[in-house]
């Protein structure tokens, strides 16, 4: 798939999303009707208080959460208009960091990477040299047979990056990626991350830290479900 689109295109476009959970008897209407666009090639950092739904967003920018209305649009296409498979092109082409990490712990560093690329009929072998491809992006070469306990807060961060790049999507979706590094391992990750713009791909960011906004083309906020500029 095409990561690029055209002048007059957005890449991707949030059109009226309307996004409620519920918990016990009540209904938190967490994205009220929110209209997003984002260039293709751009990067874009997400800001806004703690349960203000910036998660949320990131999940149904990555198809992992159903919205309950509203429309998504990926690349001049709507997401939930078409078939399945399709679905399944546009899953494959979004890469994304978890807040948590969400590394499978009795997994090695390659292990987890190789994840992605393990059910698409790729020999083992290949799948392997894909994710060395991407562990070497992030610096994680020698780091291949860690388990994730083994791993220090900044290389667990890294190795989910390169778990993110490894199909060489052209959305790149990451979610507090330096939560709680330090600000020189902070810097690295967001080398890395904008390193990944550079490269003709888009970029998705939830982050409180200036480095990552100072760096972004672009910071929006959400609050109350409501998405505004900054
Ligand atoms: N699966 C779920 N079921 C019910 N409520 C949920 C679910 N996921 C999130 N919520 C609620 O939706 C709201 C937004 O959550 P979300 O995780 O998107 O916030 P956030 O902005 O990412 O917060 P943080 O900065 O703490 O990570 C919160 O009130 C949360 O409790
Ligand atoms: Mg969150």
């Amino acid at each position: 798939m095409s990561g690029g689109s055209n002048d007059t295109q957005p890449f991707i476009s949030l059109r009226g999303v309307h996004k409620s959970w519920r918990a016990g008897g009540t209904r938190i209407d967490v994205l009220r009707h929110i209209d997003l666009d984002i260039r293709a090639g751009t990067s874009t950092v997400i800001v806004g208080p703690s349960g203000s739904g910036k998660s949320t967003l990131v999940h149904v920018l990555a198809l992992l959460t159903p919205i309950d209305s509203g429309e998504y649009l990926f690349n001049g296409s709507s997401v939930y208009a078409v078939n399945r498979w399709w679905d399944v092109g546009i899953r494959q082409s979004i890469g994304i960091v978890f807040q948590d990490g969400k590394l499978i712990q009795n997994l090695t560093a390659l292990q987890n990477v190789c994840v992605p690329v393990s059910h698409r009929g790729i020999w083992p072998r290949q799948q392997k040299k894909l994710a060395k491809r991407a562990l070497a992006q992030v610096g994680l070469l020698d780091r291949l047979d860690s388990y994730p306990n083994q791993l220090s807060g900044g290389e667990l961060i890294r190795c989910a990056i390169a778990r993110a790049l490894v199909t060489e999507p052209v959305l790149i979706l990451a979610d507090e990626p330096t939560g709680t590094l330090d600000s020189e391992t902070g810097s690295t990750i967001s080398d890395l991350l904008f390193g990944v713009v550079k490269e003709q791909r888009t970029l998705v960011v939830v982050s409180h830290n200036p480095l990552l906004a100072e760096r972004a083309d672009r910071v929006v906020s959400i609050r109350d479900g409501i998405l505004d500029e900054v």
